[in-house]
């Protein structure tokens, strides 16, 4: 790692004006300024291309970032965290290591992963909105890794990197939210060396009986109809959780993104649930060049970091 060049932060890939999809709430929420005018609420959002689910979701973080740490945290009764932190052994970094965490919002990864490289090592967080980086630099500012970490905006989709940067390029619960997800995930491997790995934190689906009923009663009904209760008492962006709730349905499910990540080239590729599969971790390495890699891994799990924790 320390041959390598510095890397350098290439100008942000997203244009911050002409937002094609202007939404009323926006003044509402501070969050920026309107566009051309047209009325598109979220719950009914179907975005016409890439760039509008883009700006879309970027709209939609900005109202969320001052209210993530805490949503984040107390939806998932404080399990995110220690989530991440499993997510974070599982990325095969070492103290000075070099790391990308892709939609890093406000820097709960990111710090994570800062923890394991230490000083001598480097962690990037790129997110597309710029209020959640606001508040990640604010975090980050009162860290013992603040001189380890650097937050960019960017866009998850073209990342501005050069090839083989980073030991590893992370990501937690970021890919339903992102326009093109096999995209995103062919720019993460690029912009790892061969040997180093991918990782992705995500909710998922659960598959204990009983669970998986509740869960998808509560994406299919709770989420929207608490959406529509928010909606009129108008309370955060019209629709926001039937967007959420749409858009981890739309997700692949834990099997179905560990075998995309078999596809798209990444080897020993496993995947671990979380929680009786509330949440999932896959983990791929990069080729090395010239060797031949393992195959999917289904065996037992070896490396539970987190109680509850199963490879599939
Ligand atoms: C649910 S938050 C996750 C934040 C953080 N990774 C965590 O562990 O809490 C999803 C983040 O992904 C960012 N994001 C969504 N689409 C993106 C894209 N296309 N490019 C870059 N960031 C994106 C959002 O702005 C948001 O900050």
């Amino acid at each position: 790692m320390k041959d390598r060049e510095p890397i350098k932060a290439l100008p942000p890939v997203c244009d911050p004006v002409n937002l094609a999809i202007p939404v009323r709430f926006l003044s509402r929420a501070g969050a920026g300024s309107g566009g051309r005018g047209e009325k598109v609420e979220f719950g009914e959002m179907k975005p016409k291309d890439a760039r509008q689910q883009e700006e879309y979701v970027r709209s939609l973080f900005a109202f969320l970032a001052s209210r993530y740490d805490f949503v984040s945290s107390a939806l998932s009764l404080t399990r995110t965290k220690h989530w991440r932190r499993f997510a974070a052994a599982k990325s095969g970094l070492k103290p000075g290591g070099h790391a990308l965490d892709v939609g890093c919002g406000t820097g709960l990864f990111t710090f994570e992963l800062a923890r394991i490289v230490g000083s001598t090592g480097r962690v990037v967080g790129l997110d597309s909105c710029p209020e959640m980086l606001a508040r990640a630099r604010e975090k980050c500012a009162r860290t013992p890794f603040r001189d380890a970490v650097e937050f960019l905006e960017g866009t998850a989709v073209e990342l501005p990197f050069p090839d083989g940067s980073f030991d590893c390029a992370a990501t937690a619960f970021t890919l339903h939210t992102v326009p093109d997800l096999e995209k995103t995930l062919s720019e993460m491997i690029r912009v790892v060396r061969p040997g180093g790995r991918v990782v992705n934190l995500e909710l998922a689906r659960p598959r204990i009986p009983g669970l998986k009923q509740v869960y998808s009663f509560y994406l299919g009904r709770v989420m929207p109809f608490t959406g529509r209760i928010l909606k009129r008492l108008r309370v955060g962006p019209p629709g926001f959780l039937e967007y959420f709730a749409r858009a981890l349905q739309e997700l692949p499910d834990q099997q179905e993104m560990q075998g995309l990540f078999s596809r798209l080239g990444l080897v020993d590729v496993r995947c671990y649930e979380l929680d009786g599969g509330i949440a999932a971790v896959q983990v791929g390495v990069k080729v090395e060049s010239g060797a031949r890699g393992r195959d999917q891994h289904c065996g037992a799990c070896n490396g539970a970091g987190v109680q509850g924790s199963k490879t599939i």
